[in-house]
């Protein structure tokens, strides 16, 4: 009984800690991948949120991935977000797509790890740098009225 007591107060010595948050935060990072959230960014040219795709797909269950473009025009830029556009459709609409429309996508010829993975893993920096490095290698730039 003592030593319950004696551990009690110390971790809850340890839990009023000041710096308990950060080491936390710090733990935590070492641990796990933070996954894309709501509010990153899926489509850079034209600065469309994950949110924001979700709910389009949610409300106009749009019958093949490319319609997502209707949605502030996510996807008609450099197209670099087209396969995770794909991806949230088919898990949002539970459609998949068939398979003439996956091979005359004219950016499948590009892959990398971040541009395949499902948002429910890849984090937004490393999205983020997938991103530069598809536009350096491949050369395709954003929308000139979108410079980032
Ligand atoms: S990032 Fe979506 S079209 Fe460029």
């Amino acid at each position: 009984m003592d030593e319950i007591v004696i551990r009690t107060a110390w971790t809850m010595e340890r839990a009023n800690s000041a710096d308990l948050p950060a080491k936390l935060a710090r733990a935590v990072q070492s641990i796990a991948k933070m996954p894309l959230q709501d509010d990153d960014e899926i489509c850079f040219c034209f600065h469309v949120k994950l949110r924001k795709i979700r709910s389009f797909c949610r409300i106009e269950r749009p019958k093949v991935a490319s319609q997502i473009s209707e949605c502030l025009s996510a996807g008609t830029g450099c197209g670099w977000c087209r396969p995770m556009l794909r991806k949230i459709h088919q898990q949002e609409c539970q459609v998949e797509e068939p398979w003439w429309r996956k091979i005359k996508d004219d950016e499948v010829d590009y892959h990398s790890a971040e541009r395949e993975a499902d948002a429910a893993v890849v984090e937004h920096a490393d999205y983020a740098a997938g991103r530069q490095k598809y536009l350096k290698e491949t050369g395709r730039e954003p929308p000139a009225d979108r410079a980032e």
